[in-house]
């Protein structure tokens, strides 16, 4: 199929969600960091996936854990233990931040993991306010969505789950408005779609506190920050915070759809009766997810990836931060996962096509249109790091005549 007939197809039969380009960009093939158009010309990926593909694409580890699977068993259902899922589930435990031993469950997406979570410290507390943070982003579910403060994306589809009061993200007055009315308290350590946006050093950790004192539930959502993006393979590490509930997904699955949410014994038990199954998905868990994921993991903790990413990123930072002027406003984040704010959304737009022009994909965040994120494998080489930077100043002098 050439390309006009692919975009062509892809508009006619699908919703086509926006493109951050003119037009559909058809990829054909994935090949570590570079992905390859239908026209045959490359690009260095910064954008993986919307922030997943850690190990670059179709790494040779993944394909061939996925390929011995999918000859051995496929599809069976949450119901059954699957080697893979168990493998997957201790390797989890072992690298889980808060009170072990912890259980998990596994589903499909983000999202999924997001609703399972709040239906467990529902259940788990016998309360139902929820407490989010201005600026959050936890997938586009009914559920996940009530999480979700931005009135342009709420309010088409009002009346959303309630009650969920949301604070200010980063203010420690304000968490004291928690009361012990709150079975449940969602955030991302680091937001990403809200615009890559790190709290100051005392928030999380008078977050935890707070649960605490009322007996509320922390769920750190991790679905993109975990598994060493950050520097560390949880972003919650940073302050030395513990979740009570910590929801991943994206990197997990190795590039496959894998999401899971973990907590301790007593709290994910509550989830197994009255009624007996009182949570169930078809295909969470999925054995070739489960077989990628746990290949990525391997890969991940032999070639220190978290340590690689806080190393790496901290170098593009500093260098980043010499481009900060009336373009760029400002340059955040921590390891790997790195916010561009600039002055207008239209500069947002213009750079990140004069960044495609240079053979990079990236994007700006969903919900915050004046911040680019970088988000390339945390394996990229010190060769490319140079080609990307390079790019990227010459996009950021390009906006700026
Ligand atoms: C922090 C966070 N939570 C949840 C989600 C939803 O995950 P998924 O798209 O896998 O459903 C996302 C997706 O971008 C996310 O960034």
């Amino acid at each position: 199929m050439d390309t006009q007939e692919i975009i062509e197809k892809y508009r006619r039969y699908t919703y086509g969600l926006g493109t951050y380009y003119k037009q559909p960009l058809p990829l054909v093939k994935g090949e570590g960091k570079w992905l390859t158009d239908s026209e045959d010309k490359r690009y260095l990926d910064f954008f993986g996936g919307i922030v997943t593909v850690s190990l670059g694409h179709c790494h040779p580890r993944v394909v061939a854990a996925i390929e011995k699977q999918a000859h051995t068993l496929q599809h069976v259902s949450t119901l059954f233990p699957t080697v893979p899922l168990v493998e997957l589930a201790e390797t989890l435990e072992k690298l889980f931040q808060g009170e072990r031993p912890a259980k998990m469950f596994f589903t499909n997406s983000g999202t999924e993991a997001i609703e399972g979570a709040v239906k467990l410290v529902r259940k788990y507390t016998r309360r139902s306010r929820l407490v989010a943070f201005c600026g959050g982003y936890h997938g586009d579910t009914l559920g996940a969505l009530s999480l979700c403060d931005s009135g342009a994306y709420r309010r088409p589809f009002e009346p959303l789950l309630g009650p969920v009061e949301f604070l200010p993200f980063g203010s420690v007055d304000d968490l004291a408005r928690i009361d012990d009315g709150v079975a449940g308290v969602v955030i991302e350590p680091i937001q990403g779609e809200g615009g890559v946006r790190v709290p100051p050093d005392d928030f999380l950790p008078a977050l935890r506190r707070r649960c605490d004192a009322v007996g509320a539930l922390l769920v750190c959502d991790e679905v993109m920050t975990g598994l060493g993006r950050t520097g560390r393979w949880f972003a919650c590490q940073h302050w030395d915070v513990s979740p009570d509930v910590l929801v991943l997904a994206k990197a997990l699955g190795g590039g496959l759809p894998l999401g899971a949410f973990i907590s301790r014994p007593a709290v994910m038990q509550t989830l197994a009766h009255d009624p007996p199954l009182a949570h169930v998905t078809t295909f969470g868990g999925h054995p070739l997810s489960c077989a990628a994921g746990l290949a990525a993991l391997d890969l991940a903790a032999r070639e220190r990836l978290p340590e690689r990413a806080a190393r790496v990123g901290e170098a593009w930072r500093a260098r980043l931060h010499g481009l900060v002027g009336a373009v760029l406003r400002e340059v955040r984040g921590r390891g790997l996962l790195i916010g561009l704010e600039f002055a207008s959304p239209e500069l947002t737009r213009r750079f990140c096509r004069a960044a495609f022009a240079r053979g990079l994909i990236l994007n700006w965040t969903l919900h915050r249109d004046t911040v680019v994120r970088l988000a390339p494998p945390l394996v990229i080489s010190d060769a490319d790091s140079e080609r990307a930077l390079s790019a990227i100043e010459q996009a950021v002098a390009e906006v700026g005549h």
